[in-house]
């Protein structure tokens, strides 16, 4: 019996790759940059499951030209890359990697609002450049965090650990969802806020919100022009939520103080952009979930998703499926 065939577009550990071996026969990509869409759209149409992470387009043409493929697992919490109706449609089932990266994302998204809000990365450029300027009353001066105002955009699980930090400074916590969430509202101490409001009062506003055709470009030049001007931006969930330009702007014209991404639309960010240039803005690029625990227990659900998904099981963690 010939044993199913799975497409990675990364390479996974060893120990990883060992658990689906009596599952199936394995194809890894071996570049660090992900498969040209056309070798995807090859590969795919080839095999039974396919390993994809964020930056693999998986659209309507490449499902459709698939023809045994029965489960896309994806190595992230996030599945905007996917096509979930076209999946739907083909009765491929969609697998992703909730709850584990959940407090290590929340980790960086508060290690840039420190950043950001400290200047921390503007000063160690600063020394490593020579320029250890004298103690004084201005000198690198930027937000207080404790006691300040914190707006969540966006309050599933990775948004209340980014509330539950907060608590610890003493922070007033407001947030915005689609979904009202009176139980979080209790035990979390937060205040739900129309977004408008959430804007204008707070200031450290952070997203966490999944990206669909409601949150794409939700941040905009309306939305900064209502941001205080010492508010900090935060962003860790996806860079389409954020207009570019109207980030360049903001932070350029000082409409906000600064602002800390992980992430940003397009990956990776072009190298003419402005944004470079600015320091009162915090890169990282999109490293969220990267601590070595969380991305080994991502690569495992992977696994279970495929192997499930090949023996025609649910999937452990699946995507909902339009219907
Ligand atoms: C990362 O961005 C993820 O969605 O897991
Ligand atoms: C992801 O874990 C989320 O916040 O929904």
């Amino acid at each position: 019996m010939t044993l199913p065939t799975v497409f990675l577009t990364r390479a996974l550990p060893s120990e990883v790759l060992a658990k689906l071996q009596p599952y199936a026969q394995a194809e890894i990509w071996p570049e660090e940059t992900p498969p040209p869409y056309e070798t995807l759209c090859q590969k795919a149409a080839q095999v039974d499951a396919i390993i994809t992470m964020l930056c693999d387009r998986i659209d309507a043409p490449l499902i459709q030209s698939c023809k045994n493929l029965k489960v896309i697992s994806q190595m992230a919490v996030g599945y905007d890359n996917i096509d979930l109706q076209a999946a739907a449609q083909h009765h491929i089932a969609v697998g992703n990697t909730p709850g584990v990266l959940t407090e290590t994302t929340a980790d960086l998204a508060w290690g840039l609002l420190m950043a950001a809000a400290r200047r921390i990365v503007e000063a160690d450029n600063e020394v490593r450049n020579g320029i250890w300027r004298p103690w004084g009353p201005d000198v690198l001066t930027g937000q207080d965090i404790y006691g300040a105002t914190l707006g969540i955009i966006g309050f599933g699980r990775i948004g209340q650990a980014m509330a539950r930090r907060a608590r610890g400074f003493d922070m007033r916590i407001l947030y915005y969802d689609i979904q009202r969430n009176p139980t979080a509202e209790q035990t979390l101490g937060v205040l739900f806020t129309p977004l408008e409001d959430l804007l204008k009062q707070s200031d450290f506003i952070s997203i966490h919100a999944y990206l669909n055709q409601q949150t794409y470009r939700m941040i905009g030049r309306p939305q900064f022009e209502c941001m205080k001007p010492t508010a900090v931006l935060i962003n860790t969930a996806r860079g389409a939520m954020v207009d570019p330009d109207a980030l360049a702007w903001a932070l350029q014209e000082g409409r906000i103080a600064a602002a800390g991404i992980d992430v940003f639309d397009p990956e990776p960010m072009p190298a003419n952009s402005p944004l470079l240039a600015m320091r009162n803005l915090v890169i990282t690029p999109h490293i969220a979930s990267a601590s070595k625990q969380t991305r080994l227990r991502m690569a495992f659900m992977t696994i279970e998703n495929v192997i499930a998904g090949l023996q025609g099981l649910p999937l452990p963690y699946p995507v909902p499926l339009p219907t």
